[in-house]
């Protein structure tokens, strides 16, 4: 399974602060918004990840990421010229897609939960067909949004409706067969000129081959598109992290714990940063292994 994080668009919710830097490069309390998303690739283990960026934000991805070999993985950046719809992604991405499966994450989606690593798990064994995800919200109108029957069978798939058919809104994580490209390059653009995602769902939808996890209570989701959503989120990160000591996001503590680098790559990591608490961080876990 190959990974994208598609971390381009122009951001213009977040207007100013996003006129000069890039929406996925802004904190979310202590590290960078994209390391969210690519922990969660990681955590999939997935090592051979694209990031798909605008022209002008594309160098500043290589300079904080580099080529993804101090984590143990692959990283390859695409640019996007214009930002043509979540979808663009496939298209973007054929070539390093090549032939295999495939799990697209937004550049601005934070996910966290105890469960996390046992959804990924089961949507990672995924052979034929999509998986997606369902998640409770209040409102679900600046969302994707399934509904269901009774049996939970999915009955519909709608993008921002204004009425929405059910609160489960579709958050920006998405695994696919290698049938995603030839799909993405044969949906129109909607209403608002976008290859949008939620007609790339619909047609595995009426292919019978689209399946949903729905996400519970446990799980934390933050779609930070919005100077809101991005202070509750570094708020949660914030308060998790002082409160249990765990870090959230810690890619280089993934790397470790799923084994794409040893403890002394740990050591030399966290040797790096350890005029801070995110590399002292690091340190602590070193030494618990000693
Ligand atoms: O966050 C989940 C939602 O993400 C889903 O529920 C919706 O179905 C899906 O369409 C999407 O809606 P958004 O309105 O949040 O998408 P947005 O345009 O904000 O783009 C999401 C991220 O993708 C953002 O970080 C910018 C990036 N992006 C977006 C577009 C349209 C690109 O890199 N290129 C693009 O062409």
């Amino acid at each position: 399974m190959k990974g994208i994080i598609l971390a381009g668009g122009k951001g213009s919710r977040l207007y100013p602060v996003t006129r000069a830097v890039s929406k996925h490069l802004l904190p979310v309390y202590d590290k960078p918004l994209i390391y969210y998303p690519l922990s969660v690739l990681m955590l999939a283990g997935i090592r051979e990840i694209l990031v798909i960026s605008t022209p002008e934000h594309i160098p500043a991805y290589e300079h904080l990421l580099g080529d993804g070999s101090r984590l143990g993985i692959k990283l390859w950046y695409k640019v996007q010229p214009v930002p043509r719809g979540l979808a663009d992604a496939f298209i973007l991405g054929e070539d390093f897609i090549g032939s295999e499966n495939v799990a697209l994450i937004l550049g601005d989606n934070i996910f966290y939960g105890q469960n996390l690593t046992n959804i990924l798990k089961r949507a990672m064994k995924l052979k034929k067909g999509a998986v997606i995800f369902g998640y409770p919200v209040k409102d679900a109108r600046p969302f994707g949004v399934v509904e269901f029957d009774e049996e939970y069978k999915v009955v519909s798939i709608e993008e921002k409706p204004e009425k929405p058919k059910s609160n489960y809104a579709i958050p920006g994580l998405y695994f696919y067969d290698n049938k995603v490209v030839e799909i993405a390059k044969s949906i129109k653009p909607s209403k608002r000129g976008e290859l949008e995602i939620t007609a790339v769902n619909n047609v595995y939808l009426e292919r019978g081959e689209l399946n949903v996890i729905l996400l519970g209570r446990g799980m934390a989701w933050f779609d930070t598109g919005t100077p809101e959503s991005l202070l509750k989120a570094a708020e949660y990160v914030e308060a998790i992290q002082l409160r249990q000591g765990f870090y959230i996001a810690c890619i280089e503590e993934i790397a470790w714990r799923r084994g794409f680098i040893n403890t002394e790559q740990l050591r030399t990591l966290g040797e790096k940063y350890k005029m801070t608490d995110y590399g002292r961080y690091l340190l602590s876990l070193v030494n618990e292994q000693n």
